[in-house]
């Protein structure tokens, strides 16, 4: 398949169609027995239609964060509405502490995010491990406005804090033989009940792993997050340390990282183990590739107003990031590589 390239950094007022009436509310979806949780997984066939949002409800956060120096970025879109900043911390995916969204919010409030470690290494000439204090000190932070598209059609647009992945990589110098980048979360059953119960844990078998081909890894707009909105990253958003893909399907950007290998083979992916018809390795945002339950060609944009207000818009080809992109995929079939 060829790839369309268009500029859609910026969508247009009118690309914007008013959101369809069919999204329903936790309680509805409860009295139809349908399960509210685990919307990617395989066995919820109205995964990504009918995704809950709770965040209506004010759950009370704890805010133990703290702000950030940053410098502005020639890669962030700053024309770009927000998304609040109280959605982007109650509604979450983190499935180590449970599959609706406002679980991590709720029982990721104590999970220790400092002491941290970070080990960079696999087929690098200097193997590196950044602390926590590390993370903050090493590279410039600079704040990057991007779009998150998640796999069940819903998006946001968030002002991350960060720096390109491509710095980390380039300080372990790897070896020509690295091809790819294998991301590790934290293994801890003990703060991460979803890694405790199979059950609360949606049925993955953890840590959580990630994985980019190495030119996707070193491009700019590849960022390690360590805020949002100013401070550093809430728990639920992926304390300390969380990889952020603004072209690929968010399942990529992957939440507290213990471990970044270079490696000489395409590293295993968790939602690929998982469901691996539905889920691919590549993951990139594309209108033309529907999931297997859901269509791809439009998404639900979470900004101001409540749930009922949030609106329908197109989805864009690579979440509108094509012109920067698409030259890594000339010639490949995004079809098959989905
Ligand atoms: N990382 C880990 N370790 N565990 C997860 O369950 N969920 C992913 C991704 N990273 C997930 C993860 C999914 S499906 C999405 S859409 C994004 O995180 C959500 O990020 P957010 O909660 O900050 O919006």
């Amino acid at each position: 398949m060829l790839i369309k390239k268009t500029n859609k950094w910026d969508l247009r007022e009118s690309d914007i169609t008013p959101e369809p009436i069919y999204h329903q509310r936790r309680d509805i979806l409860k009295k139809l027995g349908i399960a509210a949780a685990s919307l990617p997984l395989a066995s919820n066939a109205t995964a990504g239609i009918f995704d809950v949002f709770s965040s209506d409800d004010q759950t009370s956060v704890v805010d133990n964060r703290r702000s950030l120096t940053t410098i502005k970025s020639s890669l962030s879109n700053p024309t770009l509405s927000l998304t609040p900043e109280k959605k982007i911390l109650q509604y979450n995916n983190f499935y180590e502490f449970g599959t609706d969204k406002t679980d991590p919010a709720e029982r990721a409030k104590n999970f220790i995010t400092n002491p941290w470690q970070v080990k960079i290494d696999g087929l690098v000439n200097k193997p590196l491990t950044l602390d926590y204090d590390d993370l903050f000190s090493s590279f410039p932070l600079e704040e990057r406005i991007y779009r998150l598209r998640c796999v069940e059609a819903w998006s946001m647009n968030v002002p991350w804090i960060g720096f390109s992945l491509a710095d980390i990589i380039k300080r372990a110098d790897p070896t020509s033989k690295a091809k790819y980048v294998a991301f590790q979360t934290l293994y801890d059953p003990k703060q991460m009940p979803g890694q405790a119960s199979r059950s609360l844990g949606g049925g993955i078998d953890y840590p959580y792993v990630e994985g980019l081909r190495l030119d996707e890894a070193l491009h700019p707009l590849t960022l390690l997050s360590v805020g949002l909105y100013g401070k550093t990253l809430p728990p639920q958003n992926g304390a300390p340390l969380r990889l952020v893909v603004p072209w690929k399907y968010g399942f990529k950007s992957i939440k507290s990282i213990v471990r970044i290998t270079l490696t000489d083979k395409q590293p295993p992916t968790t939602w690929n183990i998982l469901a691996p018809n539905e889920y691919g390795f590549y993951a990139n945002v594309n209108p033309n590739v529907d999931h297997p339950r859901w269509s791809q060609a439009s998404e639900r944009f979470i900004g101001e107003g409540s749930l009922f207000s949030s609106r329908r818009q197109p989805t864009a080809m690579f979440n509108g990031y094509s012109e920067a992109v698409a030259s890594l995929y000339q010639g490949m079939d995004l079809k098959r590589n989905y």
